[in-house]
């Protein structure tokens, strides 16, 4: 696939039935909980890169008020990861936020995480708030990833 010839769409959708099962995979992979990125999806903007109409990388841009935003989600289809089109989205978001007056850019993840620790941070985002053990207390699951428990919740931001 031509990477450069992926479309940019800007997608606001209202309801649940506008999700494609593809995108509804996409948003999973970054957030399994589908009750809490239905409760977001439909607040937010959605970044989407597409071929032939088909999203294969997305992104959810929430407005917090108060000249806040957040990225609450970002997927690349796993066949696609580490082809730069993660930083585009991030890149993406962080132009759009700018434009639309924020101050700030949020996003959050786990302390697990790592590969996202280093992109987030690369892309100029700072670690501001660790939320000690978060993911003990609200996931009924250990969550494992890179040999490490996922305990604490990692809020980076970027002044805009
Ligand atoms: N592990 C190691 N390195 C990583 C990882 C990772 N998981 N993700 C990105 N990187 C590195 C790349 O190696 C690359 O490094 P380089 O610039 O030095 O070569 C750099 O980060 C940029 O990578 P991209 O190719 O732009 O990133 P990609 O297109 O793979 O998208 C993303 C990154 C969105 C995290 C993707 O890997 C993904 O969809 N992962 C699964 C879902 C996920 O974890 N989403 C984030 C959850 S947190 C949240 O949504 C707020």
């Amino acid at each position: 696939m031509k990477l450069s010839h992926l479309t940019t769409r800007i997608m606001h959708p209202q309801q649940v039935a506008e999700v494609s099962p593809q995108l509804r995979a996409l948003l999973q992979l970054a957030d399994p909980h589908w009750d809490l990125i239905s409760i977001y999806l439909f607040r937010s903007d959605l970044l989407l890169l597409e071929q032939n109409g088909i999203p294969v990388a997305c992104l959810v841009l929430q407005d917090l008020g108060d000249r806040e935003y957040e990225i609450k989600n970002i997927a690349v289809r796993a066949d696609l990861q580490g082809n730069g089109l993660g930083s585009r989205l991030l890149r993406e978001a962080i132009r759009r936020a700018t434009a639309a007056g924020a101050r700030t850019l949020l996003i959050r993840t786990g302390n697990s995480s790592i590969g996202q620790l280093y992109l987030y941070q690369k892309t100029g985002f700072r670690i501001r708030q660790i939320d000690t053990d978060f993911f003990i207390r609200n996931y009924p699951e250990p969550i494992w990833e890179n040999g490490i428990r996922c305990r604490d919740r990692i809020t980076l931001t970027m002044d805009l």
